[in-house]
């Protein structure tokens, strides 16, 4: 009888905590999602905490173009500018360590709508997010910055039945990442950056219906390099990719980790570690010169 009892109450807390997929809102089609971001330290580039140690999260620099911080449509392609009118000091340093991958630009969206409560009492399922990356790539020189501004930006939605092409969805997942971040021609996106500038950032935003890439027919194809792609490539590209991490790994662990501790060692807070010792940036990379 106890046992049974017991059985029984559990399985009716699982029916009210679980509650159906279906349930819960999706995106219509053209809807705003607002992009959030982890609050870091400019000083060390580390992530900030509130009292409940929660992640801060804190929305987007706001956008020249609409004056509200960026934001992404619901299924919605095109272009997307975002110029941030003003760099200051504590986002210039947090903007090098961006692009030492040493902190990422860290952001998220909300995988649906929020939900509103429809009964009285009844407890809102909490709201999810899914990661999203802007991977911006450059380089550091002593007193300013090269920045690649124009990123592409891949938004999955999860797989479903589609009734009509623009029907409602929930986020899956999503990268944004620089293009182009070696070069440094005349009319390219790379910016040249100090304190004080406005960055203009652009976005080709493009939407894949499920998690998956492009497929014909059942099989996964790009037409990009003129053609297919075998399993062949497929496999090699796997093992130089495997190697290239084993390699950047033996690389950071051995080379920049410990000079960077030297550096820190030394007072150098920002990865540039302006003054003091006039060693340079001192992150085992070799400086290029580019202007
Ligand atoms: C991020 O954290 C810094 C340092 O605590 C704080 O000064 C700043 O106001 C925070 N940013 C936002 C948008 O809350
Ligand atoms: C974005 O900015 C570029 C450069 O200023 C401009 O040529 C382009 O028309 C803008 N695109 C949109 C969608 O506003």
């Amino acid at each position: 009888m106890v046992s049974l009892s017991v059985l029984l109450a559990g399985a009716s807390a699982v029916l009210v905590s679980a509650v159906h997929p279906d349930a819960l809102p999706s995106y219509h089609y053209g809807a705003p999602l607002h992009v959030e971001c982890m609050n870091r330290s400019s000083e060390t580039g580390e992530h900030l905490e509130n009292a409940q140690h929660e992640l801060e999260w804190i929305p987007f620099p706001v956008c020249e173009e609409t004056n509200k911080p960026l934001e992404f449509h619901y299924g919605t392609e095109g272009e997307v500018n975002c110029t941030i009118a003003f760099v200051s000091d504590p986002f210039f340093h947090l903007l090098e360590f961006y692009i030492h991958s040493d902190a990422p630009l860290s952001c998220r969206l909300p995988s649906r709508p929020p939900a509103h409560v429809e009964v009285v009492g009844e407890e809102v399922p909490e709201q999810e997010y899914i990661p999203l990356v802007f991977a911006l790539a450059g380089t550091l020189q002593q007193s300013h910055m090269h920045i690649s501004t124009h990123l592409n930006v891949l938004l999955h939605s999860t797989p479903k039945h589609h009734m009509r092409p623009h029907d409602s969805g929930v986020l899956d997942s999503a990268i944004a990442y620089s293009t182009s971040p070696l070069s440094h021609m005349e009319g390219s996106y790379t910016r040249k950056l100090i304190i004080g500038d406005a960055l203009p950032l652009s976005f080709s935003v493009r939407w894949f219906p499920t998690p998956a890439l492009p497929k014909t027919e059942g099989k996964v194809e790009w037409q990009g390099l003129g053609g297919h792609i075998y399993a062949s490539t497929v496999f090699y590209s796997i093992v130089s990719f495997i190697a290239g991490v084993l390699l950047s790994g033996m690389y950071l662990m051995g080379v920049v980790m410990p000079r960077r501790l030297k550096g820190r060692a030394m007072g150098g807070a920002t990865p540039l570690g302006y003054g003091l010792n006039g060693v340079g940036n001192g992150w085992g990379y070799t400086k290029r010169s580019i202007d």
